[in-house]
């Protein structure tokens, strides 16, 4: 048996994508390890969303190749991949500051990755005794034919798992690489989702996380007839697959969330009752030179209208301070808005400069230090608000998917509806199932909960 060793960076897709290397290169007698000095092959998944996550990708790299060396005194060696988005943008870059590295494939060319590994080791083959260099497969082309067509199903089973449905994105918000690495807006046709879903049901899937870069963009092919459907309709459809009890999607769009799928949180009990809807700033000025296509009162709108829908929804976001020409006014305007919408959840930022971007090549890019004093008070107020979040759930009984063993003996933890972790003590035949459970207390990061006894 060959080790395949994966390190995941980014978003949930790439999360995503990595299961899907694994099951890809599974029949070639690869077999996934925890462990990087074992591995046969290693690939990093990797994400160019900002500059950190390249570095963090450049020195996780150094390392394989000192490893690689160490493997080759004891007459092993391992073949080195770089996939994900940093692939797709910097390829060639890749391969002239890390030329010891074997394969270099971009995000819509992993389902070609057994021929690439198989051309590595031919090539290893042939080259043996140089050390120091790869041996340069790379792909980095968008194809004609859907990597999804040719993928095998998984047979990882999990109780909360995700499923891609859409991806690439047609927005161009300035600041943003995701377009030029995941390419052109592609949506999966309904049937196909609708029989991963199942397969997952089946393999023992309660709940579902629907994956896109712009997943509420969604508009598939229709099992029948030719009007495509949208988000809405599908998440309909997908709530009567037997099994699917909750149902997630990620990430939206504020221009994308129509009134079917606005009205879907009302009626579909599965969907849960959270959605991630990032506005990334609350001045129209700075949202436009962003080209969000949305305005801050038009996403308020939009907030209104799904809490109309469904009282009680979380909301969450992500942020990003000291774009270029954000001015202190701009600034105030997004704690204003934070104040006013209380999120439940976020993420937040310090803008970074993306080669290759519209935003990169503005004027007025901020010093270091102001995005940095932005984004700690930024992250003041959020912090609060989730922390106040936290505890007004303090009493309340939720339904809790137990997903996993928790950091201590004895613990488990899951995601409340409200997509908050949660631990709690319990039992491990609890994993995988639906539970009910008190919330005992609220913190900073999540509840403390206990499994409600029937009396
Ligand atoms: N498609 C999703 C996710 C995009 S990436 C969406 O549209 O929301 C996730 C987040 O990273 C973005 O929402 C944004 O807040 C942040 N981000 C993207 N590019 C960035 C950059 N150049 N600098 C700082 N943050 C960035
Ligand atoms: Fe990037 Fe904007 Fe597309 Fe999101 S919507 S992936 S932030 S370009
Ligand atoms: Fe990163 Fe690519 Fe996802 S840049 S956030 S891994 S789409």
């Amino acid at each position: 048996m060959q080790k395949l060793f994966i390190k995941t960076y980014g978003c949930q897709m790439n999360v995503y994508d990595s299961e899907r290397i694994a099951d890809t290169l599974s029949p070639m007698g690869f077999t996934l390890t925890e462990n990087p000095d074992d591995a046969d092959l290693a690939i990093l998944n990797t994400c160019h969303i900002r500059e950190k996550a390249e570095q963090k990708m450049y020195s996780d790299l150094g390392r394989l190749r000192d490893r690689r060396d160490e493997r080759r005194q004891e007459n092993e060696d391992m073949i080195i991949a770089v996939g994900g988005c940093v692939a797709q943008a910097e390829g060639a870059e890749i391969m002239r500051q890390a030329p010891y590295v074997d394969i270099v494939f971009g995000p819509q060319a992993y389902h070609r990755l057994p021929e690439m590994v198989a051309r590595a080791k031919r090539a290893k083959d042939a080259k043996e005794g140089k050390i120091g260099r790869g041996v340069g497969v790379v792909d980095t082309d968008f194809p004609i034919e859907s990597k999804f067509d040719t993928l095998p199903q998984t047979e990882v089973s999990r109780a909360a798992a995700f499923l891609t449905i859409q991806e690439g994105c047609d927005k161009f918000c300035t600041y943003c690489v995701v377009p030029y690495t995941r390419g052109a807006e592609f949506s999966r046709p309904v049937a196909d989702v609708i029989e991963e879903a199942k397969h997952l049901a089946r393999l023992g899937a309660k709940e579902i996380t629907l994956l896109g870069q712009n997943v509420n963009a969604y508009h598939g092919l229709p099992p029948v007839g030719h009007s495509e459907w949208g988000l809405g309709r599908l998440i309909r459809e997908i709530a009567e697959v037997e099994g699917i009890e909750r149902i997630r999607y990620t990430t939206s769009h504020p221009s994308d969330m129509d009134q079917d799928l606005i009205d879907a949180h009302r009626d579909v009990p599965q969907l849960m009752p959270y959605l991630h809807l990032p506005v990334q700033a609350g001045s129209n000025r700075v949202l436009e030179a962003m080209n969000r296509k949305h305005t801050r009162e038009s996403y308020l709108e939009i907030l209104e209208k799904l809490r109309q829908a469904r009282p009680d929804i979380a909301l969450s976001s992500d942020f990003i301070v000291g774009f270029p020409g954000e001015s202190e006014k701009d600034f105030e305007q997004t704690l204003d808005l934070v104040r006013q919408v209380r999120y439940a959840q976020a993420y937040s930022f310090k803008y970074s400069i993306r080669p290759g971007t519209p935003a990169g090549l503005m004027e007025l890019q901020l010093p270091e230090d102001v995005k940095s004093d932005r984004l700690q008070q930024l992250q003041a107020v959020l912090n609060e608000h989730q922390l106040a979040f936290n505890q007004a759930s303090v009493g309340k009984v939720m339904k809790v998917l137990m997903e996993r063993k928790g950091r201590y003996d004895g613990q488990l933890t899951g995601r409340t509806p409200y997509m908050q972790s949660i631990t709690i003590e319990g039992n491990e035949r609890l994993l995988g199932q639906i539970v009910d459970v008190v919330i005992d207390s609220g913190h900073a990061n999540g509840v403390r909960g206990s499994v409600r006894l029937v009396s």
